[in-house]
């Protein structure tokens, strides 16, 4: 009889993942990023869940093997935060806002381009002088001892070219991908992000604000969240394939910011620059306040 350990039992968990499973384990460390992610990250609370849900999921062992950790598509207006959560994310587990790749869909609208980021064959042109942005080495700059989580964002993601689509099908599907000069590059330790504004100026309508910022209040409406989702959604489902959408663990739609939320990332900022004065003319030189009147214009898009 085979000694192999069998789905189901922890052994098998522990072969094929490297990590003992336990679902407790690290509990902590996931709640303690969480509150850095609420303390900056204003109204978008799908968003926070759907990232630290996967975080929670790689940190006790049970990522998909030959998967990415997680495929996550941001959709929402412009300004209400996709970004800005991998920003926060970044710095919450390595220090460092920039602690991520990014691609620029937009930049890779030609077939050429693609040789930025997978570098281009040997005997091409150039094939020495282009440093792939999707190299092994990239995706593991940020690696600690404790934490081998690699963030990926493909920005625009509407603005991919095919030739971009198929390179992401096979990271969304397969963890993998294959370089000019034929190495293999292995990204099962990614999460993936996709943001994309699909459908924003639809969700801007039916909020009755701006973009990503509302001028105004929202109109009362209960089900007004859920409209605006399925908006996001529907167009979403025109514009990717079907074989797109079925690779994505979880698409998040981001709200519309209200007024009082606008004020309250106007309060997170403007601690921000005095903690950044503070730190460049010592704490008790130079204080930094803005009266009422300041702030309501600021966060209305007057100044
Ligand atoms: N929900 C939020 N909570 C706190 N700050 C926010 C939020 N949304 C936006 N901000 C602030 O606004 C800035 C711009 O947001 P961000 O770049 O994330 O927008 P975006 O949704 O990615 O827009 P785009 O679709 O144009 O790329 C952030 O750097 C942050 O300072
Ligand atoms: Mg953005």
């Amino acid at each position: 009889m085979s000694s192999r350990p069998s789905p189901g039992d922890s052994a098998f968990l522990e072969e094929t993942t490297d990590q003992p499973l336990d679902a407790t384990r690290h509990g902590d460390v996931t709640r303690e990023i969480g509150a850095f992610l609420h303390s900056r990250i204003v109204g978008q609370d799908a968003a926070v869940d759907a990232v630290l849900e996967l975080y929670q999921i790689f940190l006790v062992g049970m990522s998909p093997p030959d998967r990415p950790v997680g495929n996550l598509l941001f959709l929402g207006p412009t300004g209400s935060g996709k970004t800005y959560v991998i920003e926060v994310l970044a710095e919450a587990l390595f220090g460092n806002p920039h602690a991520f790749i990014k691609v620029d869909c937009a930049e890779f609208q030609e077939h050429h381009e693609i040789a930025k980021l997978i570098g281009s064959p040997p005997g091409y042109i150039g094939h020495m002088q282009t440093q792939p942005i999707l190299t092994q080495q990239a995706l593991t700059r940020w690696h600690t001892e404790k934490l081998k989580l690699t963030l990926l964002l493909f920005d625009e993601v509407e603005k991919a070219s095919e030739s971009l689509w198929q390179l992401m099908l096979g990271i969304l599907d397969k963890a993998s991908l294959t370089l000019g000069d034929n190495t293999h590059v292995d990204l099962s330790q990614c999460i993936i992000f996709m943001t994309s504004n699909l459908g924003a100026p639809e969700m801007s309508r039916l909020a009755e604000g701006g973009l990503g910022f509302a001028a105004q209040a929202p109109i009362e409406d209960v089900n007004l969240d859920e409209k605006i989702a399925r908006t996001a959604m529907e167009a979403a489902r025109r514009k990717f394939s079907p074989e797109f959408m079925n690779r994505l663990d979880k698409v998040v739609v981001f709200k519309t910011l209200r007024p009082d939320q606008l004020e309250h990332i106007l309060e997170l900022e403007l601690a921000k620059v005095q903690r950044r004065i503070a730190g460049a003319v010592g704490e008790n030189h130079f204080t930094f306040r803005c009266t009422p009147e300041i702030k309501q214009c600021m966060s209305s898009g007057q100044l």
